[in-house]
């Protein structure tokens, strides 16, 4: 692994915030919508006041006033630093830009998810992981980033290299989340090996049926080599550096199981009705796609979203490969009995996902939580993100 110069400090002292009193028709509470104030001093809310209209507020009259997004899994990172296969583009850059979309999408905490790991399919970033997470470590240094950055690090159980790397990303830099995934063909997301060659034997991949079989077969020894050690490795890693861990596309109750004896908080995309209910059952918090809704199911054939939502069993969206899905697709579950109305679906893109990871400060308008807010007016029945503000300063 190559180790990065010590970068010199471009801290930046945070400039005063002062007060920020805004007024909505519609302001999305945990649970419940009300009219009211929203007062925030010095980054924080101090109160909200129900049905009273302050004379010192910004009236946003009937565009709604909702929590800043928390996103626990966006992809969103990778393709800003790789946008064409092998071109890199300049990381410090990257994460700017990458950080101005995240933002404009009304997300104001955000798990950027970096893999760890090659997965046969897409190619490893390798060493320039660590150039990336030193890019946005650089970043954070700033006090220029629009949103609040964690890391969610993503482990292809069954690579050769994924101990090798988290490892040493835990040892440089902070990672909150890790996900444990798990992508060989005919297991989990690819249950379906059929539908995997079909997508390989498209415009994409082009490979020939003998060289499907081949790659399959490599895959799937990787697996038997890999799979249960790295498992254990990578859940005994996680809890020694106390990092959230999340399970990926589980499908059985034996999954399940095996979820909950790793002390897993978060079931990531699960690809049934049964492991979906059984995750939730046994505690665990179930995320799936926000694109799912959005779409109307799954891209890979599996569960769809409102399924689980009208099951009662769906607790957290998250925008996976496409930002602005997060806020549509919370606004796409409101009609569902079991979501709770428009309080309970903005809870799976806001309070659900800071509970699952520990973020007890933000993620509802209440008093002494962070001044997080979002400004959204709703168009032809789409959320339309019109002000973003992190801890009472606007930043999109
Ligand atoms: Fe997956």
């Amino acid at each position: 692994m190559t180790i990065l110069d010590p970068k010199p400090s471009l801290a930046i002292p945070p400039e005063p915030v002062g007060s920020l009193v805004v007024a909505s028709r519609s302001i999305v509470l945990a649970d419940r919508v009300i009219p009211g104030t929203v007062v925030m001093e010095n980054g924080l809310i101090v109160a909200v006041e129900e049905d009273r209209v302050l004379a010192q507020a910004e009236d946003w009259g009937d565009d709604l006033l909702v929590p800043g997004l928390v996103e626990l899994h966006t992809d969103h990172l990778e393709p800003h630093y790789s946008p064409r296969p092998k071109v890199f583009w300049e990381p410090f850059s990257a994460v700017f830009a990458y950080d101005a979309q995240i933002a404009a999408a009304g997300i104001t905490t955000v798990f950027d998810s970096l893999r760890a790991g090659s997965d046969g399919d897409s190619v490893s970033l390798g060493a320039r992981l660590f150039a990336l997470g030193d890019a946005i470590e650089r970043a954070k240094t700033t006090g220029l980033l629009r949103v609040d950055h964690h890391t969610h690090l993503r482990c292809e159980i069954c690579s050769d290299d994924v101990l090798d790397q988290t490892r040493d990303y835990l040892e440089r830099f902070d990672v909150r989340l890790m996900s444990l995934m798990d992508h060989t063909p005919g297991q989990r997301q690819f249950r379906d090996e059929g539908k995997l060659r079909d997508y390989y034997r498209g415009k994409k991949k082009g490979m020939s049926e003998a060289e499907l079989d081949a790659f399959f077969a490599e895959r799937k020894a990787l697996h038997d080599r890999n799979a249960l050690a790295h498992r254990r490795a990578l859940v005994a890693t996680g809890h020694d550096h106390r990092v959230a861990l999340a399970s990926h596309d589980d499908t059985t109750v034996g999954h399940v199981a095996e979820s909950v004896a790793d002390r897993v908080a978060v079931a990531e995309f699960p690809t049934t009705v049964e492991a979906a209910r059984a995750s939730h059952a046994a505690g665990l918090a179930v995320l799936m796609g926000a694109p799912n809704v959005v779409r109307g199911g799954s891209h890979s054939g599996n569960v769809s979203a409102r399924e689980l939502a009208e099951a009662g069993v769906l607790d957290i969206l998250s925008s996976d490969y496409v930002p602005v899905s997060l806020i549509e697709g919370a606004f796409g579950i409101a009609d569902i009995a079991a979501i709770g109305g428009l309080a309970g679906a903005i809870r799976t893109v806001t309070k659900n996902p800071a509970d699952a990871t520990g973020f007890t400060d933000r993620g509802e308008i209440a008093s002494a939580k962070r001044g997080d807010i979002v400004r959204v007016r709703l168009v032809d029945g789409h959320p339309v993100v019109r002000e973003v503000f992190r801890l009472g300063r606007r930043v999109s």
